[in-house]
């Protein structure tokens, strides 16, 4: 087999999480190049002897023999688009993280450069390589609960990690950044039209709305920064301190390389991360239920939620039987329950324990990749359609919520590729 040479566009958490891969599969995988402008997540792949180091992608694609075999876009979500493009001019395989981009119109129109594209172009959507989701597809596509009918799925963001991330850091604005059904939770659109038999989405409706992180909730008196002495220091659970200076070891206190209290505490001071929680700029939802049904007959139901430990539960019902799986918090057990009408037998399936953050989904992932590098195929779980329209089922389940109407999501994606055409090339 031969060894797959990887080259990362942006060092950050994801870039990281492909690199403890590496770590574990170095006779599958080398990290050939990285580029991101921030030295200090640049010094950390060179203290794995990375030398191949850029201070941009822009430069990294800019070279005039290719840097790897496979390049992979870890860039912010505002940021995909245009290495895309290049890495397409350039000839690399691709990996992109989702969402392909904040914009409807953008995502139509790289779905449709990348489908004309011969090499590999896949889309992160990790979950379909988890074990769990894995082993659930394979049992209804065998039949094990004969037709598939209804899906339930729940995507529980936990508390803290909600605050983090779409209270105080880069996904809490839906202008800056995107809706939460697409930053977070385009992963379950996919999943969920996944495990709906790949069948089109017909139609969407959704509600929800951001109701507690919110300057209503605020405690008295609290102020901007919670280090400026907030006099609900000791009961509010979201205060600055608990969670990045004295929290366990968790991944949000990467907000600080230096681990030292003091480091982190230092970090906090001016930083968004610092911010009380209930005085941010934050307008994304806190809860959402979307209501799916699919061109094959197929309903389904979603539910995000930040208030709640994490995991995510997902139940296959079928004329035959029912499937639910679920997993909790990272490197938690996952297992699946099967339940059979005929026989009126319960069976529990414990998963293996995984190494990846993703439930074994970002270790399926790469090495779908490294196989199909390998035997020169491209053809894999993950297509650029289905990932396109996944991308579509996010924007057209927030245009329902926003309009409170039942959108018809193909409609909706002929507008959003008519517009593409239009505002294209
Ligand atoms: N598939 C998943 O499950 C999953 C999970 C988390 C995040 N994501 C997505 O992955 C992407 C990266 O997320 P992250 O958490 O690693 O973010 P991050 O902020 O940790 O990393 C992004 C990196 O891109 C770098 N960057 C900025 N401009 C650059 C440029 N011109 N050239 C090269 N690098 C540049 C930044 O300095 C930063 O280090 C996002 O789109 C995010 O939504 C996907």
């Amino acid at each position: 087999m031969k060894k797959v040479r990887l080259a990362f566009l942006g060092a950050g958490m994801r870039a990281l999480e492909y690199g403890y891969y590496a770590i574990r599969h170095l006779n599958k995988v080398s990290i050939a190049a990285v580029a991101d402008p921030d030295e200090s997540k640049l010094n950390l792949f060179r203290k794995y002897g990375i030398t191949n180091c850029f201070a941009s992608w822009q430069q990294l694609l800019d070279l005039p023999e290719k840097a790897a075999d496979v390049v992979i876009i870890c860039t912010p979500d505002n940021m995909h688009v245009e290495p895309a493009r290049k890495a397409i001019e350039k000839g690399y395989h691709i990996i992109i993280e989702k969402p392909l981009s904040p914009k409807p119109s953008e995502c139509a129109e790289l779905g449709r450069l990348a489908q004309e594209y011969d090499n590999i172009f896949m889309v992160a959507h990790v979950l379909r390589y988890t074990k769990m989701y894995s082993l659930m597809k394979k049992m209804a596509v065998e039949g094990k609960i004969g037709d598939l009918v209804t899906v339930e799925h729940s995507e529980y963001v936990e508390r803290i990690h909600y605050s983090h991330s779409y209270v105080r850091g880069n996904w809490r604005n839906s202008g800056s950044s995107a809706p939460m059904i697409l930053t977070k939770s385009c992963h379950d659109m996919d999943i969920i039209s996944y495990l709906a038999g790949e069948s089109r989405c017909k139609s969407i409706s959704s509600f929800g709305a951001l109701t507690y992180f919110n300057e209503k909730n605020a405690p008295e008196g609290a102020p901007e920064f919670c280090l400026d002495g907030c006099p609900a220091k000791d009961t509010c659970p979201y205060h600055t301190e608990k969670i990045y200076v004295y929290g366990r070891n968790e991944w949000w206190r990467s907000i600080s390389r230096d681990k030292s209290r003091e480091a982190r505490r230092r970090a906090l001071e001016g930083s968004p991360y610092g911010r009380c929680v209930f005085r941010c700029d934050n307008d994304v939802v806190d809860h959402q239920t979307v209501n799916m049904e699919f061109e094959n007959g197929v309903t389904a139901v979603f539910t995000m939620t930040a208030f709640s430990k994490a995991g995510r539960r997902t139940k296959l019902m079928g004329t035959k039987g029912e499937l639910e799986g679920v997993f909790g918090e990272t490197g938690s057990r996952q297992y699946i329950r099967h339940f059979d009408f005929q026989s009126g037998k319960e069976k529990k399936i414990i998963l293996p324990k995984t190494l990846d953050t993703h439930f074994g989904g970002d270790d399926g992932l790469m090495d779908e990749v490294v196989r199909m590098v390998n035997e020169g195929v491209n053809k894999s779980k993950t297509s650029v359609e289905t990932s396109v329209h996944s991308h579509m089922m996010s924007f057209a389940a927030e245009k329902a919520r926003l309009e409170g109407t039942v959108v018809d999501v193909r409609g909706f994606e002929e507008s959003v590729i008519g517009h593409a055409g239009e505002s294209g090339k």
